[in-house]
């Protein structure tokens, strides 16, 4: 599966946007996440206090590199080493997506236009796949 061009050309069109906000959008997202899903707040207990950066690198970097996805592969493999060490599980994936959604929309306004919500969707939806096949492999090797 990949990511279709109208969905990569939508996150690089919101690319500039979003990386201009990723501290606001990821300070919004763990509001709504601890609010509406509090069996996530847990997982985050000996979060580092820079998780908030780390997150909105994150974001940042995948939009800027959609189309070359290769060069996230060595952040996939740490993103993925935290998850498990973590506990992250698939069931959390929407909890998290649902939240990072309403957080752009809620911080990007009328600017986050339909088509892009759903490209963002779809995007975090292909990169979350990718990183909960890694981590179901890093499980099974425990
Ligand atoms: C596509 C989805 C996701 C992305 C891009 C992402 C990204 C990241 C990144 C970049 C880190 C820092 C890794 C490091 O440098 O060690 C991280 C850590 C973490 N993530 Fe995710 N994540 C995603 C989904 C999730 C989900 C679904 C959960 C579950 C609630 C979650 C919970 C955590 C936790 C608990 C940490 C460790 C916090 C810390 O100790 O600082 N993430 N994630």
């Amino acid at each position: 599966m990949s990511l279709s061009t109208e969905t990569i050309k939508s996150i690089k069109e919101t690319t500039p946007l979003v990386q201009k906000n990723a501290e606001k959008i990821t300070t919004r997202m763990y509001k709504i996440l601890f609010s509406d899903y509090p069996q996530t707040k847990e997982l985050f207990a000996n979060a580092e206090k820079d998780q908030h950066k780390k997150l909105a690198g994150a974001i940042a970097a995948f939009a800027s590199n959609i189309d070359n996805l290769e060069v996230l592969f060595p952040a996939v493999q740490k993103m993925a080493q935290t998850h498990v060490s973590t506990k992250v599980l698939p069931i959390h994936y929407p909890m998290v997506g649902d939240s990072l959604i309403r957080a752009i929309s809620d911080t990007l306004g009328d600017a986050f236009t339909t088509e892009y919500k759903e490209a963002w969707i779809e995007a975090y939806n292909f990169l979350g796949d990718i990183l909960m096949k890694r981590e179901q492999e890093l499980y099974a090797q425990k």
